[in-house]
């Protein structure tokens, strides 16, 4: 019997993670985890859940003891942006709730565990076309740090434990269900709301910026993917992941499509310093030679789909 533990479970990823793995795997066997914030109501009628504070490993024993939780999906995080103005705190979540996540599922026999790295590992000194999976790492954010170092104890972990930890490396994500918080990528999301609801956007990164990016339901697949993968094809910890690369200003011609009269203004700020320093499109072959990952979303279908769902949820 699975039972799984998610962290994060009300943040973007988390959300919509949750409700598709309870969809799998059966409502009661999937514990949403989320800290102080407001869960979306889907969350809390579906299955249980719990407060969790990954900073706290008693939090978490507490939850894998009364649950018997055998899988961890680990989304808890801070991201790059919001990182920048708390990067002690970044370290805290980022880097010792992982740690407390690996130490608890190392002690309380937890079969697999999934966490979560980004394109935020990279830095000016990583080839900007098709960025490797193995290549120079000097990111320049707090985030992107604690994201390196992540990576360095799940390979740990795993050598030292033979703790079952793995790992994507995520474009930026665009989700319809829950918008992202304090990311760099979250032009792409907001893009929509104000492009839907006020036809006129102020984007905080330049018209030209392009960056790798994927949809939520892919990010779930992948995921999903991942660790359901059998364990002999399994050759690395951590995989790179790609699905599109777009600039801010393709995905305005692109929504433009759907809203004639839609205007996007671009007014760069300090987040244009942080995606500048990340790659343009990463080389996610080996995710694809050794577990069959392929996207199936491109940026027309992507903002085709999105354009109808978040019109909706407006609506609503
Ligand atoms: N999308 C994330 C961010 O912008 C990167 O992982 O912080």
């Amino acid at each position: 019997m699975v039972k799984i533990l998610v962290t994060g479970a009300s943040g973007q990823i988390g959300s919509e993670l949750t409700l598709e793995l309870r969809k799998r795997y059966g409502n009661e066997n999937v514990i949403a985890a989320f800290h102080n914030k407001k869960a979306p109501e889907e969350l809390i009628v579906s299955g249980p859940y719990e407060y969790i504070d990954v900073t706290r490993k008693i939090d978490l024993e507490r939850v894998i003891k009364k649950y018997d939780i055998n899988v961890i999906y680990h989304l808890a995080a801070i991201l790059s942006a919001r990182g920048e103005n708390d990067p002690q705190l970044t370290w805290n979540v980022n880097v010792n709730g992982l740690i407390n996540v690996l130490e608890a599922a190392r002690e309380y026999d937890v079969n697999r565990v999934f966490w979560p790295s980004s394109i935020a590992v990279f830095g000016p000194e990583t080839p900007k076309y098709n960025a490797p999976q193995e290549t120079i790492m000097i990111p320049r954010t707090i985030y992107g740090i604690t994201k390196v170092t992540g990576e360095l104890l799940i390979n740990y972990y795993f050598n030292r434990y033979g703790l079952d930890v793995r790992c994507l490396r995520y474009p930026g994500i665009i989700s319809s269900m829950t918008p992202p918080g304090g990311g760099s990528t979250d032009y792409a999301v907001e893009m929509f709301y104000f492009a839907i609801t006020k036809k006129h956007y102020v984007c905080f990164v330049k018209e030209d910026t392009t960056l790798p990016m994927m949809y939520m339901p892919d990010c779930i697949k992948a995921a999903i993917m991942l660790m359901e993968a059998d364990p002999i094809k399994i050759k690395h910890r951590v995989y790179n992941v790609s699905a599109m690369s777009f600039s801010a200003g393709q995905l305005a011609a692109e929504i433009r499509k759907y809203i004639p009269d839609f205007k996007c203004e671009f007014k760069p700020d300090f987040r244009q310093e942080i995606v500048s320093t990340w790659p343009i499109s990463v080389d996610d072959s080996i995710a694809r030679q050794e577990w069959g990952w392929k996207p199936d979303y491109d940026l027309p279908t992507m903002v085709k789909d999105m354009i109808e769902k978040v019109g909706r949820k407006i609506q609503r």
